[in-house]
């Protein structure tokens, strides 16, 4: 049976990817890889055939038993992680040593252009060490909405950010785990290509707030700042310097930018269209509700 080791597997995405994977009733064997194997169990605690091993991209001793008899990798970026060459080469160095040659990665939508963002480094290594890969390149995530952004709904009824009025392409999480899980059971079919997954609207802050407005009936404005003022603001509410920079260069360089392009390969996929803004916030009302 093969086996398929899911990194990030208790965050946004990897959560769903092994939701799907284990929806697909196919004959594999899923392994969770974590950081906290015991906080892991009670996550999945309704999924009795899941395995569960340690994994953690800051302790390299922990690669060899988590690469054990793994046939393909789910791999992501935690977030936090921006030192490729210190983190991921290391592991990718390991699974070549434990003949693991199959990654499907977790990019973003426009990787192969800005050479300057960690995907892009992590993509190139990959086809470097010579894997067979899949490069999934989602747009902005509408659970953005109810993670990184949501202290600032809830509590102000607001969404402030750097934005002006750059259109993002919002795609939801369970679109993209669908699809990541399809491609790692359909792994031969689809190897060595690159897929840009996203929703089919492109949409500025402005909107998006009307659509919360209107579907999770709580008044949320956008306020638009400098980039300096978001960075002051967030430095007084607590947020490491590194993630506001990030945040500022997710939602200020767009403004420079064409819009992002629209995709179908999620339909091609699975025969269904993207989640809609309206059908996400609809959804995930009680999220934003002070
Ligand atoms: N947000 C967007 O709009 C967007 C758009 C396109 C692409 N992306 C990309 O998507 C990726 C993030 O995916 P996500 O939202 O699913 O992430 P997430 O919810 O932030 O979850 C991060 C996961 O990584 C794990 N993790 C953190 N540090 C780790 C370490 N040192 N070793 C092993 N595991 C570790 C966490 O596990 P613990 O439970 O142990 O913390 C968690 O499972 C990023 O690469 C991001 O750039 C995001």
């Amino acid at each position: 049976m093969q086996r398929i080791l899911v990194t990030g597997a208790t965050g946004n995405v990897g959560y769903d990817v092994i939701r799907f994977l284990s929806r697909l009733q196919a004959p594999v064997q899923i392994v969770a890889g974590v950081r906290n194997v015991e906080k892991a169990r009670q996550v999945f605690k309704d999924l009795p055939a899941l395995e569960f091993v340690q994994f953690d991209f800051e302790q390299p001793a922990t690669f060899t038993e988590a690469l054990n008899n793994i046939d393909r990798v789910f791999l992501l970026r935690p977030p936090q992680i921006a030192k490729i060459k210190k983190y991921f080469d290391p592991l990718f160095v390991q699974m070549q040593k434990q003949q693991v040659k199959q990654v499907v990665f977790l990019s973003v939508q426009g990787a192969e252009k800005s050479k300057i963002i960690p995907h892009h480094k992590i993509e190139q290594s990959i086809k470097a060490f010579g894997f067979d890969y899949i490069f999934l390149r989602p747009g902005y995530f509408m659970q953005n909405l109810t993670t990184t952004l949501l202290a600032d709904i809830r509590e102000k009824q607001q969404i402030v950010l750097p934005a002006g009025k750059a259109k993002f392409n919002w795609i939801d999480v369970e679109n993209i785990s669908e699809a990541a899980a399809i491609l790692l059971h359909e792994f031969e079919h689809y190897k060595n290509r690159a897929f840009e997954l996203t929703g089919y609207e492109n949409e500025d802050f402005y909107a998006v707030s009307q659509i919360i407005t209107e579907n999770a009936h709580v008044p949320v404005t956008f306020k638009n700042v400098h980039p300096l003022r978001f960075y002051f603001i967030k430095r007084r509410m607590g947020m490491p310097r590194g993630k506001i920079l990030v945040m500022i260069m997710l939602h200020f360089l767009p403004r420079f930018q064409p819009e992002p392009h629209i995709s179908d390969f999620y339909e091609q996929l699975t025969h269904k269209a993207p989640t809609k803004l309206k059908t996400f916030v609809v959804r995930e009302r009680v999220h934003f509700t002070p």
